[in-house]
Parts: structure tokens; sequence; C-alpha cells
């Protein structure tokens, strides 16, 4: 059956199509391999086969949620030592997920939304004061570096009411070493052969269990203070550690509890570093872009020193700044769905129930079907709401699709705008004329040594 998905011409036993792979940037290989051999295509590496698909029209065949769901496998997989039944990591089948499911939702309602607005502009400050000093003693600031500042501090203190002091230390937080460390391991897990790896990683290992053993001491801390210091202002904590169940009464274990944290942690603040890194990059690289989107942020804004919650969301230019940024660099950039029942997936390829692909979403985003020629070129009006709704649905899907979808994703694209805004309203921002895209892959992506000089715009509002 998997015969009639091509795939790359030359395989070698053993290593089969790894041949040539860069293990360094495993996902930038594959989009070379899927822009020659289409929209479905197979990838052989020792001994693990893998099914790719970025066409649109077979991914939308893949969101219908009739007939697939989230496949917990590969990167993912490889982080249930981490993040275990968390909500991410979770199998379909665990109870625990829809349980944690239904308590946090509430904790990414609206109101919930508007109540983090006040500290996420207080984190931002933090993050003008430091690029203003920057900017001060004509240094470049390192953009990815202090993305990650800004979103760690962001979901630590709206969601555990914790502060990481990140803008005081001079290096990343050992939280974050620990978990760019357990990351790039889950990464690595794809593609060294498993029987080899307990060798070859061995050194790699000890260090991925110490990173682990880190991160669950860091939860535990966090918790601690929460139970037995003052509680919380009803944030994602209280909720995990107090609501019951709707329906049930239950309440999640402790050990739940850990493995929450950790996932939020992670995953509340790595893909929106990456993706409010990507979009900085393209408003240097188009100055007349950024133009217009900072003439947004001042007709919009006016000169009110601190934005209200209302105000982002008006931010539409801004926004499509990101979507564009997150179509061309989804920085969760695959997606993997198992079919429910044997089916058939495109008419072409048959899939007995469990059997699963991964999306690509970066090849996806480009797919010219939908996008048209040029997709490769930067352009935020692919977002005005007419060229949306011209285009067939399941082609942009950087959160995912279905009911494993991204539960942060209002968060990520409110505290993003109103980064961007804030940002762009203070400087102006002049890149490295030398500088060149890097994607660095840690199972999420991100702008490897990107850095910015900032000209403060006058007057400063
Ligand atoms: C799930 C992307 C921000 C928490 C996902 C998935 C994607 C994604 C693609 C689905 C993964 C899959 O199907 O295997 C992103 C991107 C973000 C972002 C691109 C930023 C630009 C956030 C934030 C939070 C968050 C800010 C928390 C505050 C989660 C959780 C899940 C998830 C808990 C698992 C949901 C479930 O399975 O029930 N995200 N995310 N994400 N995301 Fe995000």
């Amino acid at each position: 059956e998997l015969r009639r998905i091509p795939h790359p011409p030359y395989r070698v036993p053993l290593v089969g199509d790894a041949v040539g792979t860069n293990l360094r940037t495993p996902l930038q290989d594959s989009l070379r391999v899927g822009r020659r051999l289409g929209p479905i295509f197979r990838r052989k590496g020792f001994g693990k086969e893998i099914v790719f698909v970025w066409g649109a029209g077979l991914t939308g065949e893949l969101a219908d949620e009739s007939r697939f769901a989230k496949h917990v496998g590969l990167g993912v997989a490889n982080l249930r030592p981490v993040a275990g039944d968390g909500l991410f990591t979770a199998y379909n089948h665990e109870p625990n997920w829809q349980l944690a499911h239904d308590v946090l939702a509430p904790g990414f309602s609206r109101e919930a939304m508007e109540g983090y607005h006040a500290m996420m502009l207080g984190v931002a400050a933090r993050l003008t004061d430091r690029w203003d000093a920057e900017q001060a003693a004509g240094r470049a600031v390192d953009v990815p570096g202090d993305m990650t500042k800004l979103t760690l501090e962001t979901i630590a203190r709206t969601g555990f009411g914790h502060d990481f002091a990140s803008f005081e230390r001079a290096r990343p937080h050992p939280f974050v070493t620990a978990m760019v460390g357990a990351l790039s391991y889950a990464q690595r897990l794809n593609v060294v052969p498993a029987p080899v790896a307990p060798m070859l990683m061995r050194t790699a290992t000890r260090r991925n269990r110490a990173d682990v053993a880190y991160l669950n001491r860091t939860v535990d801390a966090v918790v601690e203070t929460r139970l037995h210091g003052p509680a919380g202002d009803g944030d994602l904590l209280d909720r995990m550690l107090e609501t019951a169940h709707p329906e049930t009464g239950e309440h999640l274990t402790p050990e739940n509890v850990r493995r929450q944290v950790i996932t939020f942690l992670i995953a509340g603040h790595e893909t929106t570093s990456g993706a409010l890194s990507f979009a900085l990059h393209h408003l240097a690289q188009h100055p007349e872009i950024a133009a217009r989107a900072r003439a947004e942020v001042d007709r919009v804004w006016g000169d009110t020193p601190e934005p209200a919650y209302d105000q982002v969301a008006r931010l539409r230019y801004v926004r499509r700044v990101l979507d564009e940024s997150l179509r061309l660099w989804p920085t969760a950039p695959a997606f993997a769905r198992e079919a429910r029942e044997d089916t058939v997936l495109g008419g072409v390829h048959p899939m007995r129930r469990g059997a699963w692909a991964l999306v690509l979403m970066p090849l996806l985003h480009r797919d010219p079907d939908a996008w048209g020629p040029d997709t490769e070129r930067f352009d935020p009006d692919r977002f005005e709401p007419a060229a949306v709704r011209a285009r067939p649905a399941h082609t942009f899907k950087p959160f995912g699709t279905g009911a494993r979808a991204c539960i942060g994703r209002q968060f990520a694209l409110h505290e993003a705008t109103l980064v961007l805004g804030l940002l762009l309203r203070r400087y102006e921002l002049l890149p490295d004329p030398a500088y060149r895209l890097r994607v660095a892959e840690r199972l999420t992506l991100m702008p490897e040594g990107l850095t910015l000089n900032l000209r403060r715009r006058s007057p400063a509002p």
C-alpha cells in the first residue's frame, strides 16, 4: 500500500533515507525532500517509516475529527518522560486529558485574558527597560534570548504567580537551559536509531535525566510556595489545585498538577518567543511593512502610555504581521494525526486504524494551490479578511487542529500583538546587514543568532 507514495530515490539498508540528513535540522531536511516529492511522501530512517503530508486537500482530510485524531508520536511522545499525561502529551484515551481540559479551559476565557493583561504589560516594561539601556549603550539586542525571557516571565507570572527574574540575570535561567536541553534531546531521539541510542547517547541521556530532575524540582518549589504561602488570584495554578470538574467533581492529582505546570511553562513560552522573534526579523527586513504597522499603533493607541486590553485586538495589521510570520515559520512546525478506523487518505493511501501521518506546516503554508505563486514573499495582506475568505479551509494551522488544538492560542496572540505594538511604537528596528536567516530546531523553531540594532523614536510616547 505504501508503495504508491513517493520516497527519495536512494535507499540504503538500515539508514534508509537518513543519508544526507542533517541531524540538527531534520525538519528543514524534510521540507527540502517534500518540495521535490509532492504533497504526500514518505521517508525512512533506521527502520522507521514516516508518512508526511502537506497538501491543503490532504490536510483538510486529516483535520476531519470524525476520521482522524491527534497522534502522540515522535517528538511529542519523546516528551512523555518530561510532561507525562499533561495536556500536550496526553494520549487521547487518558482520562486526565478531558479532566484537565475542562478544568483549565476557563483560564483562557476572555475574562481570564483580561485579567492577565496588566501583568503582561508589566513584563513588557521590563523588556523595554532593558532595550532602552542596550540602545543607549549602542549595543545590539539578542532577539530570541530576550523574547524568551519575556515569554517565560509572562506565563510564569500570569499562570503561577512566579517570578524567574529572567531580566535580572546575565545568562538564561537554568529552567530555560534545562528545558532547551530536554527539547533538543527529545528531537535527537527521533533521528538516532533506537538500537544504538543507549550507546551513542549515554552522556546525553545522563544530562537529560539531570535536566528533567531540575524541571521537576523547580515546579515542585512553585507548587509548594502556593500551597504554603498566600493564595493566588484565581490563576492557572489555583485552578489546577482547587477547581473540581463541573460535572464529576474530580480534582487533578498532585502528580498531574506537576505535569501540567511543566507543560504550561514550556508550551506557554517557547513557541511564542519564536513567533515574536520571527516577526521582529521580518519587520526589520521590511521597513515599509514596519512603517505601516507603526502607523496603525500610533493611530489606535494614540498617546495612552499603556494600551487597554481592548486596544490590542484592534491592531489588525500588527496581527496580520504575526500571522504571516507564523505562516512562513510556524514555530511548532508539525503535528501528527492518526486514523480512528481503517480509511484511505486522499484516495491513494490506505491507513489502518491507529496508522498516522505527520503534517508539515511550513510546506502546507507554502502550498501554491492555496497561497498562489511567490509563497516565500512576506506579505501580511494575505490575511486581509477577503483574502482569508477566498482560501480553502485548513490551509493555515499554526495552532494545530480539532479538540487537541492549542489551548493557549488567544493568550499567545494577545501577548505577541501587545509586545509587537509596544516595540514598534518605541523603536525603529535596524537589521544587521550581514544577517541571513538561519532556523534552529529543537522541536520548535527559532531564528538563530538574530540581533537587531534599535533607534528610539522621538518623541517617544
Ligand atoms: C497545543 C502551537 C502558544 C499551550 C499546541 C499545538 C500546536 C501549538 C500546533 C498542537 C500540537 C499537536 O497537535 O500535537 C502553539 C504556537 C504558540 C502556542 C505556535 C505560540 C505562537 C501556547 C501558549 C500556551 C500553549 C501561550 C499556554 C499558555 C498549549 C497546550 C497544548 C498546546 C497546553 C496542548 C493542548 C491539548 O492537547 O489539549 N500548541 N502554541 N500554547 N498548546 Fe500551544
